[in-house]
């Protein structure tokens, strides 16, 4: 009996609650797959798109007879999908009718600062936010989501995330009917009550909130019906914790287009990929008439991987319209390349929640990059399972404790995994929008952690002017 308590001791600290956490076999897909709406902007004289974003509270029905308090945005639970070209001007008006302050933060968006919509831009309750800008990068799906500073995780829990589509001459010759061969797919776990309410604590395991049930696009036990040959999936991790190694029950092989930050040059044929919190990946799947297999998450390591889920069951109609084949070229764009005597930057995650033993600090610029800079961030992880995002910037993994990243994490990213005792290198290509006074963000992406913490800020100077900025800011100059 004690040596089957030291064993239950053991796996309790290697795991997060000492079971694999899993829903194979339970789910029946009854719910048709929630595709969110695409949202129209009204285009003025000069050709601005403008959108109106309304953060709400709500309730949604995930289960049958079962009313769940969530928050969303034009809607109940997520938002709408934001659909804009390469060279498109846009505008927003974000008007929050939360009972509470928050912000709404463009996720992969090359911007302003001050449009950013990080901790910073603060939106009250009541109040309306109006950002704008220039979208003058490649096509990608990226999303927004809340980054109110210690509030990030309850606030994206409670269903306030949305994707924001980004296209361009390459992107429209991959399948692009949005709903129809163009399917979003936003994966989040959930812990829910016997009342249907959400389990709200944030801190339920030192990853944070690991849930042991799966919404897509908001819907329980989904399942969808495609049409099309080939169907582009757009994945996103957006849970708070949790990552997923993705990929279908029958093992069939899929193509990998495209990651957070755009299309890859090239299809590469996987039959896996894992997303950790924040990232994204785009695939193309062929079908055969009539077939059925479900879009599935193989348990991974211990730690945020672990758990092995089914999420979304797909049934081919009895006839597919044929879809033209896949181009073999891409992108143009290249991956982000940094020079031998490029800036490197060292940041540190532990199981503290810091960045380089430093908690978050609202009033404190850690760091100053020179707009357009290409540098080599290098972050080490020595405690628990930690991700990193880096605002306003676009970067190649150059490699994960001196090997290769995985083929799935190569390309433009903006988001990286970074598991524990792993050391990280990335180039990394900064926005070129200048502003000394206003701080971008760069953070582990497990909600909690950035929430308690593990978070950082740096702000994008005219080059030359970064000893200047940097004095000024220690207040020696
Ligand atoms: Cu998706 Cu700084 O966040
Ligand atoms: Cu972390």
């Amino acid at each position: 009996a004690i040596a089957l308590s030291l064993v239950g001791i053991a796996i309790g600290l290697a795991g997060c609650d000492g079971n694999t956490t899993t829903n194979v076999g339970e789910l029946e897909f009854t719910n048709p797959l929630h595709i969110p709406p695409l949202l129209e902007p009204t285009v003025d004289s000069e050709g601005e798109k403008r959108f109106t974003l309304t953060m709400q509270p709500g309730t949604t029905e995930f289960f049958e007879g079962k009313r769940t308090p969530t928050w969303g945005i034009n809607g109940s639970y997520l938002g709408p999908t934001i659909r804009a070209s390469r060279g498109d001007r846009v505008a927003f008006d974000v008007v929050n009718r939360l009972p509470e302050r928050s912000t709404l933060h463009w996720h992969g968006m090359l911007l302003p600062a001050k449009m950013d919509g990080g901790p910073h831009q603060m939106i009250e309750a009541g109040a309306t936010w109006k950002p704008h800008w220039t979208i003058e990068q490649p096509a990608a799906t990226t999303w927004y989501h809340p980054h109110l500073h210690g509030k990030t995780a309850l606030h994206v829990y409670r269903g306030l995330a949305g994707l924001f589509l980004i296209e361009d001459e390459e992107s429209k010759k991959l399948p692009s009917e949005y709903g129809v061969d163009d399917i979003p797919i936003v994966v989040q776990d959930k812990r829910f009550k016997g009342d249907g309410t959400f389990h709200e604590s944030m801190d339920l395991t030192p990853f944070g909130m690991l849930g042991d049930q799966i919404l897509i696009n908001g819907t329980y036990d989904p399942y969808l019906k495609i049409t099309a040959s080939q169907v582009r999936f757009r994945l996103l991790n957006g849970s708070n914790a949790r990552a997923f190694q993705i990929g279908f029950s029958d093992d069939r092989s899929f193509a990998l287009v495209g990651n957070d930050a755009g299309l890859l040059q090239e299809p590469v044929s996987l039959n896996r990929l894992l997303l950790s919190p924040g990232e994204r990946a785009e695939i193309v799947v062929e079908f055969q008439a009539g077939e059925e297999t479900i879009l599935h998450s193989f348990a991974g390591e211990d730690g945020i991987g672990n758990g092995e889920f089914d999420l979304v069951k797909i049934v081919a109609d009895r006839e597919l319209a044929a879809s033209a084949p896949l181009p073999s070229r891409l992108s143009a764009e290249p991956s982000i390349e940094a020079s031998e005597d490029a800036t490197v930057r060292k940041f540190v995650l532990t199981t503290e929640s810091a960045i380089n033993g430093k908690p978050m600090d609202m009033n404190r610029i850690d760091e100053v990059v020179p707009a357009g800079a290409r540098e080599i961030w290098e972050i080490s992880n020595r405690g628990w399972d930690h991700n990193f995002h880096i605002h306003d910037a676009v970067f190649t993994v150059l490699d994960k404790n001196g090997q290769p990243p995985a083929i799935y994490e190569r390309g433009r990213k903006d988001t990286v995994f970074v598991p524990n005792g792993t050391t990280v290198r990335v180039a990394v290509e900064f926005g070129s929008h200048p502003d000394p006074e206003t701080p971008y963000m760069y953070h582990c992406h497990l909600l909690y952690h950035e929430d308690s913490g593990m978070m950082g800020q740096f702000v994008v100077v005219e080059p030359g002017t970064e000893a200047q900025v940097s004095r000024r800011l220690s207040g020696s100059g």
